[in-house]
């Protein structure tokens, strides 16, 4: 063989090699891209997950500090939940709540419990804005974010994979924040509300009629104290409701009018952020163990009034409490010294008034008569 013949037949062996070598590359990247369609199906898609994450999987994850989590998913309960196939929107999968569908998961485990439950939380807050908006100045949430991470998310008092309405029954608002205020939620569940609350009662305050929910204040504020007898009045000056009980409606109006009320109510009014000192309803009530007030344990019947009153008046003796006439006008029986005062004065009031009215309306016209006869 000659050069060129040589040289021929080299760049030929060259460019078939070259050929076969591209054709390979291209075999290969059809090969792979077959590969990876497999592992990545259409978002959507929950049958490639729950290959995995059956309902009896061993499998768990393991958080770096230890602690593991089955990763087992119960479909029948997700499909149950409020986000299943009872959504209006159309049942949720799992990319909604976890993003991206991919495999192998590659995110770095979660420091720990807490920390992977609020960042699971995130992904409830791209659909529910409207719950997500108030969040900012949310008690658990500025505690949450000053570092206190027992505070809850949406997923401690929703659930995850198991959410139901959170108000059915009415009581179960009351038992969510229970979880984690243990003594609290005890005083209330004995209290006159929370009883009746747990016999089926639609008119009784849950935890959230008093503190919000997804926008809670802080309760021990001067402006959450000022305000706090509206917040009884809203049901208690209520005529309709209070007739069901029998119970009177005149404890608001009586209380505005007396020493202590008429003070908090123009806090209320000018400087609601200034403390106040004077006895709002729950300084004589109790908050969250409110009792009827003829029960053995109210903080109201006569046997303990006197401590309460003490409280704040020290040094007030056993007839003290005789000194405010409580919510009910004085009658003969209860006060009969105050009732024979006030009756004196409804009837001598209407006397005098009345006679000067007439005197001076005498007086004018006889003015008017004389002027008359002059001109
Ligand atoms: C091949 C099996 C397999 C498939 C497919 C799979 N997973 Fe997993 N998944 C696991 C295993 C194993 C773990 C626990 C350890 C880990 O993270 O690798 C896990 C952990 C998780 C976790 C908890 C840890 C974390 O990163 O938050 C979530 C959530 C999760 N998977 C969701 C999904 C979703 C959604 C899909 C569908 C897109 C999916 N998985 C597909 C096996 C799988
Ligand atoms: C409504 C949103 C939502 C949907 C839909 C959803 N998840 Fe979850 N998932 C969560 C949340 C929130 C957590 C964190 C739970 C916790 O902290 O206990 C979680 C946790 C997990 C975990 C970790 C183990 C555990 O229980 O904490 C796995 C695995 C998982 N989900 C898989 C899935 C799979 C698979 C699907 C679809 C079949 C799915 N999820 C659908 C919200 C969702
Ligand atoms: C992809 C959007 C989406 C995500 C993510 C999502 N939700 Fe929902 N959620 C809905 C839709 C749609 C409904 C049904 C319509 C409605 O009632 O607002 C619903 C209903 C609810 C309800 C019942 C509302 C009612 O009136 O009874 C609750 C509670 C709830 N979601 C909480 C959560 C929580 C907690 C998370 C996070 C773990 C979450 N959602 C994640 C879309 C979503
Ligand atoms: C401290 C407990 C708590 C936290 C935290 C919480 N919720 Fe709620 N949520 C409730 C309760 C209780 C209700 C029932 C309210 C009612 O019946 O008026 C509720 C109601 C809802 C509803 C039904 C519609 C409505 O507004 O009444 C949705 C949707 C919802 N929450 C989503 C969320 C999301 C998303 C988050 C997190 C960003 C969240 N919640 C955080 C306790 C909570
Ligand atoms: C996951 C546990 C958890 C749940 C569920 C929960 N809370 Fe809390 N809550 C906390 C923690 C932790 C704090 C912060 C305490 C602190 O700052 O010292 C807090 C603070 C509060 C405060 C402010 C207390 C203060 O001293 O100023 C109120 C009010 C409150 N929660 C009411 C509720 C109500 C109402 C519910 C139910 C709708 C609820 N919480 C559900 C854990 C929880
Ligand atoms: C009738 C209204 C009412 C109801 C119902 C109610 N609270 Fe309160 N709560 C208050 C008031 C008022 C305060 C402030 C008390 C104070 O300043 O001493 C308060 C204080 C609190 C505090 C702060 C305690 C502290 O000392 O820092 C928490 C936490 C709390 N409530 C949780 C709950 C929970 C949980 C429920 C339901 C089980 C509930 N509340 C039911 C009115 C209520
Ligand atoms: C959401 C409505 C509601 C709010 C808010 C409310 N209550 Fe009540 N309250 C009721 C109802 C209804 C009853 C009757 C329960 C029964 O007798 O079974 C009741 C009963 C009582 C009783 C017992 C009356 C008796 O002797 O029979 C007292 C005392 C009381 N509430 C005080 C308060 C105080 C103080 C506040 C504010 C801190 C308050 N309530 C806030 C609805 C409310
Ligand atoms: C200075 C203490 C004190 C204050 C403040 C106070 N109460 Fe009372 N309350 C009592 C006493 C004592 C009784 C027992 C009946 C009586 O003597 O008037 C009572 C009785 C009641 C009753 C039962 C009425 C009935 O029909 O049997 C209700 C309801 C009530 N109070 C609600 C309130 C509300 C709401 C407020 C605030 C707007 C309030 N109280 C403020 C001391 C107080
Ligand atoms: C939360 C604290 C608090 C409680 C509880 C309380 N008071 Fe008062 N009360 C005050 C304050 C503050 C004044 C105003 C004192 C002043 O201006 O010198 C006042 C004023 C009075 C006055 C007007 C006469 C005076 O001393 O100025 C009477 C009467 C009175 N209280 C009776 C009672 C009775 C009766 C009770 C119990 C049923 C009671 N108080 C419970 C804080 C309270």
């Amino acid at each position: 063989m000659n050069r060129r013949k040589q040289a021929i037949v080299t760049c030929s062996v060259l460019g078939v090699m070259g050929v076969v070598l591209a054709l390979f590359g291209i075999l290969l990247s059809v090969g792979t891209s077959v590969v990876i369609a497999q592992d990545e199906p259409p978002s959507n898609d929950d049958s490639f997950c729950v290959v995995c994450h059956t309902s009896t999987t061993q499998e768990t994850y393991t958080l770096e500090d230890g602690t593991s989590v089955s990763v087992a998913v119960d479909l029948e309960v997700l499909a149950a939940s409020v986000h299943g196939t009872s959504n209006p929107d159309g049942a949720l999968a799992c990319a909604d709540c976890h993003g991206e569908n991919k495999f192998p998961h590659d995110d770095p485990p979660a420091a720990g419990i807490r920390e992977y439950r609020i960042n699971q939380s995130n992904a409830c807050i791209s659909c529910h804005e409207e719950q997500s908006q108030n969040l900012a100045d949310d008690v658990h949430y500025t505690a949450l974010a000053d570092g206190n991470l027992r505070a809850a998310t949406c997923v401690d008092c929703h659930g995850a994979h198991n959410i139901t309405p959170p108000d059915e029954p009415r009581s179960k608002i009351s038992t969510t924040c229970g979880t984690c205020h243990k003594i609290i939620f005890d005083q209330y569940e004995s209290s006159v509300h929370g009883e009746a609350l747990f016999e089926g009662d639609p008119n009784v305050p849950t935890c959230i009629d008093c503190h919000g929910v997804h926008s809670i204040q802080h309760p021990t504020t001067a402006l959450f104290r000022n305000r706090s007898p509206e917040l009884c009045a809203t049901c208690h000056a209520d005529e309709d409701m209070m007739r069901q009980y029998d119970i009177s409606t005149n404890v608001f109006d009586s209380y505005l009018t007396d020493f202590h009320g008429e003070t908090v109510a123009l806090f209320a009014q000018q400087d609601p952020n200034v403390a106040s000192n004077k006895a709002v309803c729950y300084d004589c009530h109790g908050v969250h163990d409110i009792a009827r007030a003829d029960a053995e344990n109210s903080h109201v019947i006569r046997e303990n009034l006197l401590d309460t009153c003490q409280g704040c008046h020290p040094g007030a003796t056993a007839d003290f409490p005789a000194s405010w006439v409580g919510h009910f006008p004085p009658t003969l029986e209860s006060h009969p010294f105050l009732f024979v005062v006030n009756t004196f004065y409804q009837i001598l009031l209407p006397v005098v008034l009345g006679g000067f009215a007439f005197l001076v309306l005498t007086d004018i016209y006889r003015r008017i008569r004389n002027a008359r006869k002059q001109g």
